[in-house]
This record gives structure tokens, sequence and C-alpha cells, in this order.
């Protein structure tokens, strides 16, 4: 027979991971497979990650679609957890409660988000479309896209670095961003110093000894601005010394119509980019 206090420590104990189920926040999903929790994570999703994932979770103009079932970061809900808790440096993908989200989601929250997100993966596989070999012939020749853009250290650097925009964005907002360049401009990377990236906007000045530059802004505060011209000469300006300054947001980017760049070589661009995004 057990002892009437060893009953009640037992008692004590199982009340208390009934209580306190995020001491054990780590180990494994507690909501896994829960209609109820999806739901709620779901609303929490909408809140805190639709804004880059897209509604749906099937990605957005700054973050990758999350209803492929193959990730690139995560293998299981352990990793997805830490992920969502911890960001992942040195992309967009922010750490919980930092980047604009408020106050941050609760260990309960998270594992009803990810139980959410498993609730919408598709399990089948895009089929692949586009051919690599073809594109990266077209990304550094024709297309001219390595004037500007970097891949793996090669390329130009008047745009954004593309080695990562294969995995971190979905197929459509990569077409978009060819087809009308100006619709919606890349954000720089954040900077810890500042609260929000810089946007890729086209700046034109008038220098005082009367000299025109265009080119893109790489940082801009009240009082200065830091843009690169189409030669990626960079140039560190003071506002009140300039003739004028002119801000735009037509893309530096030229447009890449149908006529321009067929589909077909497009779909063989972007086959190329998600496979060095994506290896
Ligand atoms: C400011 C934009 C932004 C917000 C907000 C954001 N993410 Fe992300 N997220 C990204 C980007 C960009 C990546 C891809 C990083 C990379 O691989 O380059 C990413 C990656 C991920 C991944 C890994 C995908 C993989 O293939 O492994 C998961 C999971 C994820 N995000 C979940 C979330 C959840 C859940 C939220 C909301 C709580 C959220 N993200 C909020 C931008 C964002
Ligand atoms: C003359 C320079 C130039 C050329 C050529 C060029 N781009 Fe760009 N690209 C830019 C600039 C500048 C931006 C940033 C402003 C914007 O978002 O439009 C950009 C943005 C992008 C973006 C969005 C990146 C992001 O992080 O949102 C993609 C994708 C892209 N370019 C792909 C291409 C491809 C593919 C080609 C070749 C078919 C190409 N670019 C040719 C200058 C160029």
């Amino acid at each position: 027979m057990r002892s009437p206090f060893l009953r009640f420590c037992w008692g004590a104990a199982l009340l208390f991971f009934v209580l306190f189920p995020r001491s054990h926040a780590g180990d494994r999903n507690p909501f896994a497979n829960d209609p109820k929790a999806a739901k709620a994570g779901e609303y929490e999703f909408r809140i805190n990650c639709a804004l880059c994932h897209g509604l749906g979770a099937r990605g957005g103009g700054r973050g990758p679609d999350l209803t492929r079932a193959q990730k690139k970061h995560t293998h299981n809900d352990v990793e997805m957890f830490q992920v969502i808790s911890n960001g992942i440096p040195g992309t967009a993908m922010p750490a919980n409660g930092t980047n604009g989200q408020g106050v941050g989601m609760t260990d309960e929250e998270i594992w009803q988000i990810i139980t959410y997100i498993r609730s919408v993966e598709v399990k089948a596989p895009g089929k692949p479309i586009g051919n690599v070999a073809q594109g990266k012939k077209l990304f550094y020749g024709d297309a001219n896209c390595s004037l500007c853009h970097m891949i793996e250290g090669k390329g130009g650097r008047l745009g954004p670095e593309l080695t990562a925009i294969g995995a971190s964005r979905t197929r459509e907002s990569i077409v978009d961003s060819v087809r009308n360049p100006s619709r919606r401009l890349a954000w720089g990377l954040a900077e810890a110093t500042k609260e929000f990236p810089q946007e890729y906007e086209t700046i034109t000045v008038v220098t005082a000894d009367d000299k025109e530059i265009k080119g893109v802004a790489l940082n801009e505060d009240n009082f200065s601005v830091q843009m690169m011209d189409s030669s990626e000469q960079i140039y560190l300006l003071d506002k009140d010394k300039l003739h004028s300054f002119k801000k735009s947001r037509e893309s530096m980017m030229p447009v890449f119509t149908p006529e321009v760049l067929s589909d077909k070589d497009l779909n063989d661009i972007i086959a190329y980019l998600i496979s060095v995004g994506t290896k």
C-alpha cells in the first residue's frame, strides 16, 4: 500500500505538469494534430507572420512559402520552434518579439502556430519548372542579371544579392520583381542599429559642383545619404550641401517585359535561383 503522503506527492506533481505545461516546451509539440490549436495558431499567424509569409502561409513578398513540406532550416517541430523563437540570423526572419512584432508570443502560441503550419502543408513537392543550366547561362549572359546582382560572390552590386532568394521567396513574387520591379521595391537586410531596413529607392542628387548622380539608397537619415550609382561608385553626401535631392520609387532595375525576356527564359532563370537557394 502506498502511503497517503506519497500519493499526495504524485498528485501534486501531476497537477504541476497540467498547470505548467510550458516548463516542458522544447521536447515536443503538445498540440500536434489538434484542430483547435491549429485554429488558434492560424489567428496568431495572421498577426505575426502573414506580413512576410502571406495569408495561408503560401509565401509573400518577403518570406518563403511555408506550405512546402520540405523545409530548408527545420526538419521537425522542435527545430521549427527554435527557428520561430530565435529567427534566422542574416535573413529577414526575425526572432520572436523583435522587428515590430510587439510583445513576444508565449511558448504555447508558438506551438499553436506550428500546429497550424503542419495543418496547411502540402505533402507532394511541386514539379520543378525550367532548366537550371540554361537559367544560369542567361543570368550571367544574355539576360544581364549579373551586371547588377551577385550570386555566390559573382556579379554586380547595384541590386540585392540573390543567392538566397530562391529559398526565401515564392516563384510568383520573384516573377513580379522581374516583370514589375517598381511595384514592390526590395529591402536591404535589417541592421542591428536600425529599426527598419533600407528600401532600394532611387535617389537623384545634384551636388554643390553641379554634378548629377543617380543611384540606389544604401542608407539615409535626416542629414545624410549614402548611395551607389550604376557604376558601383559609393557616395556619402550631406543633404544640406546638395543643390537638389530627389527620391523616387521607380526602381533602378529595368522592366523585363515578355518581349525582352520570354516566360520560358524567366522560368529557367528562376529554376537556377531556386537551385542555388535551396542547395
Ligand atoms: C520580416 C519578415 C518575416 C516575418 C515577420 C516572419 N518571417 Fe519567417 N522567414 C522569413 C524569411 C525571409 C525566411 C527565409 C530565410 C532564408 O532562408 O533566407 C523565413 C523562414 C521561416 C521559416 C523556415 C522555413 C524553412 O524552409 O526552413 C519558418 C518555419 C518561419 N519563417 C516561420 C515564421 C513564423 C511562424 C513567423 C511568425 C511568428 C514568421 N516566420 C515571421 C521572413 C519572415
Ligand atoms: C541595371 C541593374 C539591374 C539589372 C540588369 C537587373 N536588376 Fe534586378 N534589381 C536591381 C535593383 C536596383 C533592384 C532593387 C530595387 C527593386 O526591388 O526593384 C533589383 C531587384 C531585383 C529583385 C528583387 C530582390 C528582392 O530582394 O526583393 C529580383 C528578384 C531581381 N532584381 C532579379 C533580377 C533578374 C532575374 C534580372 C535579370 C533578368 C535582373 N534582376 C536584372 C537592378 C537590376
